[in-house]
C-alpha cells in the first residue's frame, strides 16, 4: 500500500483545520435479503485517506493547536470462527504495521475510547448528517460534561467534513490518475465488444453481462455503476437498467457503462446502430450530439466552468433544434424559455472520481462557479432524446436517444480525453461494429470465455 500518499493526503485535510478531532467512517456491509449482504462497496472518503478495504473501519484524526497529529483507526478485530465464513480481518495488531495509522483498536473499543479522543479538542469534524456517528458523539460528549473537577476543552463546535474532503478530492493526486486511465482502457474493451457482439435478437442482458466480465478483467472491479444498455426507445428512459431486450434491426443502442479500477470509475456513454451501419436519420441526428461534444471540449480550460462547458452545449444543441424545425421561433426566446430542456434534461457533465457522481462541490466559499484547475476529472456528455408521439418531431426521429459521453483531466496542456481510444466517429463506429467479438477476446490475458 502507497502509505505516504494516504499519510499526505490526511495532512492536506488536517492542513485546513487549526485543531480538532476528525472521524470518518468506513462503509458497513447492506443487507441484501435475510442472512445475506451485496457485495462490499467501502466508503470512498474512508478509502481516500486510508486505502483500506474492510467493512466497519472507523479514521480518527487528531491535531493540537501546536501541530502534532495522531492518526487512530477502529476496525474489525480478529475472530477465527466469523473469518472462516467472511474472510481474512487485518486485526488492530497488524494495522499500524501496513496501514497509514498510529494506532489501531478494535470497534468495541470505540464507544470507551472516543471520550478520551475528544478531551483537549475544541473542534470536532464529521459528516453531520451521518446520524449513527452522531448518537455516539453526543453520547462521548455527555459522558464528558459532568465532571465538574476536572478542566479541559471538549470538542463542542461541530464542523461539517464532507465540503472540505470534497475540496481535497476535486484535483486527483498521479495515483489517482493511473486508476481512471486503467478504469478508461478496460472500458474501450468493453465498449468495443458491445459494438461487436450487438446483432438484432441479441438481448440487451448479453451485453450487460459481456460488459461486466470485461470490466473485471487484469485489476478491473467490474461496472462502476448499474451499466445502461438501451436498445431503441429505452434509450429516453436517462436510467435504463432493466437490460432486458431483444435488440431490433433499425434501432440505435445506447450504451452508458464504466469499469472501476481501485474504487475509482470511469463513466463512458456510447451509442450506436444494432445492425451496425448508421441510417442517414440516425447519422445526422449523432452527428448534431458529436458537434456538440466537440463544441464543448473546445471550451475545457483552465479557468473555464462546468457551467460555461454546459451552456455552451445547450446553445449548440438549441441551434439544431431549431435547425431541424424542431423547436420553433428565435433563439433568443427559446434560450429564455429553456426550450432545449424538453429534448436535453441533464447536465453536460460532473465531477469523476471514486464515485461515478464525485462527492465534491461545484460552488466555492463565495457561491461562485469552480473554476477548472490542473487534475480535475469530469465527465461531458451531451444527449438528445427524442420521445415518440412529439408531434414537433420527425418521425425518422422519434423514439432515438443518443448520447456520447467522455471522461476528461484537465492538464497544464489543455483537456485529455481519457477515453478518446473508444470508437465514437460515424466510420470508427461502423468499423468497431464489424469486428468478430471472438478476436476481442482472444486479445485478453485471460480469454477464458473462449475455452
Ligand atoms: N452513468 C451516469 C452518468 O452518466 O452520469
Ligand atoms: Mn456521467
Ligand atoms: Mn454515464
Amino acid at each position: 500500500m502507497e502509505e505516504t500518499s494516504f499519510i499526505s493526503r490526511q495532512d492536506n485535510l488536517l492542513k485546513s483545520i487549526d485543531e480538532g478531532i476528525v472521524i470518518i467512517p468506513g462503509a458497513g456491509l447492506k443487507q441484501k435479503s435475510h442472512d445475506t449482504e451485496f457485495p462490499f462497496r467501502q466508503n470512498s472518503d474512508f478509502k481516500y485517506f486510508t486505502g483500506f478495504n474492510e467493512p466497519d473501519a472507523t479514521l480518527v484524526l487528531k491535531k493540537t493547536i501546536e501541530g502534532e497529529v495522531e492518526r487512530h483507526l477502529f476496525l474489525q478485530e480478529k475472530n477465527p470462527e466469523m473469518e472462516m465464513w467472511t474472510g481474512i480481518r487485518l486485526g488492530s495488531e497488524k494495522a499500524p504495521e501496513v496501514l497509514p495509522i498510529d494506532s489501531a483498536y478494535p470497534n468495541h473499543e470505540f464507544t470507551r475510547r472516543l471520550p478520551d479522543l475528544f478531551k483537549g479538542h475544541k473542534n470536532l469534524y464529521y459528516n453531520l448528517f451521518n446520524h449513527d456517528l452522531q448518537s455516539k458523539v453526543t453520547k462521548a460528549l455527555k459522558s464528558l460534561g459532568g465532571k465538574r473537577k476536572e478542566k479541559y476543552f471538549t470538542p463542542l463546535h461541530w464542523h461539517h467534513l464532507s465540503p472540505l474532503i470534497g475540496m481535497l478530492r476535486l484535483r486527483k493526486d498521479q495515483n489517482e490518475i493511473l486508476a481512471m486511465k486503467q478504469a478508461a482502457e478496460l472500458s474501450d474493451i468493453g465498449h468495443r465488444a458491445a459494438m461487436a457482439l450487438a446483432a438484432p435478437g441479441v438481448n440487451e442482458k448479453e451485453i450487460d453481462q459481456l460488459l461486466s466480465y470485461l470490466f473485471a478483467q487484469e485489476n478491473g472491479e467490474g461496472p462502476a455503476y448499474d451499466s445502461i444498455v438501451a436498445g431503441g426507445t429505452n434509450a429516453l428512459i436517462l436510467h435504463y437498467i432493466a437490460n432486458n431486450q431483444n435488440l431490433k434491426d433499425g434501432d440505435l443502442l445506447l450504451i452508458d457503462a464504466g469499469a472501476q479500477v481501485n474504487t475509482y470509475a470511469s463513466d463512458v456513454t456510447r451509442t450506436f446502430p444494432v445492425n451496425g451501419v448508421f441510417s442517414p436519420a440516425q447519422k445526422d441526428l449523432y452527428q448534431v450530439v458529436l458537434n456538440s461534444q466537440k463544441v464543448a471540449m473546445g471550451h475545457m480550460k483552465i479557468g473555464a466552468t462546468l457551467k460555461e462547458i454546459h451552456t455552451s452545449t445547450c446553445q449548440i444543441l438549441l441551434k439544431s433544434l431549431i435547425e431541424a424545425d424542431i423547436l420553433k421561433g428565435s433563439f433568443e426566446e427559446l434560450w429564455e424559455k429553456d426550450a432545449y430542456r424538453a429534448y436535453y434534461p441533464h447536465g453536460t457533465g460532473h465531477w469523476l472520481g471514486l464515485d461515478v457522481h464525485d462527492q465534491s462541490p461545484y460552488l466555492d466559499n463565495q457561491l461562485e462557479e469552480l473554476t477548472l484547475d490542473e487534475g480535475m476529472v469530469f465527465t461531458c456528455e451531451p444527449g438528445l432524446y427524442l420521445p415518440v408521439g412529439d408531434a414537433s418531431v420527425p418521425s425518422k426521429w422519434q423514439g432515438m436517444g443518443i448520447r456520447i459521453e467522455d471522461d476528461i483531466l484537465i492538464t497544464q496542456s489543455g483537456p485529455e480525453n481519457l477515453t478518446r481510444s473508444i470508437p465514437k466517429e460515424v466510420k470508427e463506429i461502423e468499423e468497431a461494429c464489424k469486428e468478430d467479438i471472438k478476436t476481442i477476446l482472444s486479445k485478453l490475458s485471460s480469454p477464458s470465455l473462449l475455452s
